[in-house]
């Protein structure tokens, strides 16, 4: 009785991630390296699979202009955030530093680095 309640939860379970892949969508990078605006500073390396768990697969979190319903993948960054701020958006500096860094201010405690070497290595 106990292992056919195992072995149906364990069904809906992958269905449930079937549905939820079944669109185009590939399923999303495990780790990235974040290097396109790399001059002063070394590439910073993103656990992105982490970093999904971490916000419960809230993806907006950080790919806030994504419409997850299109079914297409999330733009890159520095589709919208350039080198310079232009009018309201920032320069893609500050926006990863306004997304990484802030969060990461607030869960310091939880082992988030904060220094810069902390994330460029
Ligand atoms: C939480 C992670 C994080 C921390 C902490 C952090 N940065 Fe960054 N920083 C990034 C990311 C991500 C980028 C974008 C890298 C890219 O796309 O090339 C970036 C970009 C930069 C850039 C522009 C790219 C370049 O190499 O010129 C500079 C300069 C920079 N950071 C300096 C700093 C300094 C100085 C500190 C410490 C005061 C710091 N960062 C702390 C994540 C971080
Ligand atoms: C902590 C921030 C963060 C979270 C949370 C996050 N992502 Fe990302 N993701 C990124 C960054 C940064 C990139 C690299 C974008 C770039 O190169 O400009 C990226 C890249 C991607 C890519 C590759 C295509 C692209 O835009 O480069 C996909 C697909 C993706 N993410 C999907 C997801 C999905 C789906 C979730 C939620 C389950 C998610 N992400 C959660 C930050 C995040
Ligand atoms: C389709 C264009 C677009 C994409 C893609 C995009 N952004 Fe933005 N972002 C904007 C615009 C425009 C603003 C200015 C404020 C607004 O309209 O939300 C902004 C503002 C921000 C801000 C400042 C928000 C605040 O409260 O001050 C952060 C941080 C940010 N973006 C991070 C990111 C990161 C990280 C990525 C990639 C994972 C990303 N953005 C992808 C267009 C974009
Ligand atoms: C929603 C909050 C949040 C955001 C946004 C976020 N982080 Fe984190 N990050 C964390 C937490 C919490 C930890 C520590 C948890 C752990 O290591 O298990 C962490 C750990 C890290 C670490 C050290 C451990 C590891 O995975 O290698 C790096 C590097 C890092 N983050 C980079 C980034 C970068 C780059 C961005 C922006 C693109 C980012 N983070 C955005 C919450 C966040």
């Amino acid at each position: 009785m106990k292992s056919k309640i195992v072995k149906l939860v364990l069904l809906l379970a992958t269905g449930g991630t079937l549905a939820l892949f079944s669109h185009a969508l590939a399923a999303p990078p495990d780790q990235i390296v974040l290097d396109a605006y790399k001059k002063a500073k070394p590439a910073v390396k993103l656990d992105h699979k982490k970093h999904a768990e971490i916000v419960n697969n809230n993806c907006i979190e950080c790919h806030h202009k994504w419409d997850k319903a299109s079914g297409k993948e999330p733009q890159k960054c520095g589709d919208c955030h350039k080198a310079k701020k232009e009018g309201n958006t920032p320069s893609i500096k500050s926006a990863f530093h306004k997304n990484c860094k802030d969060c990461h201010k607030k869960n310091k405690a939880k082992g988030a680095p904060t220094s810069c070497k902390g994330c460029h290595k």
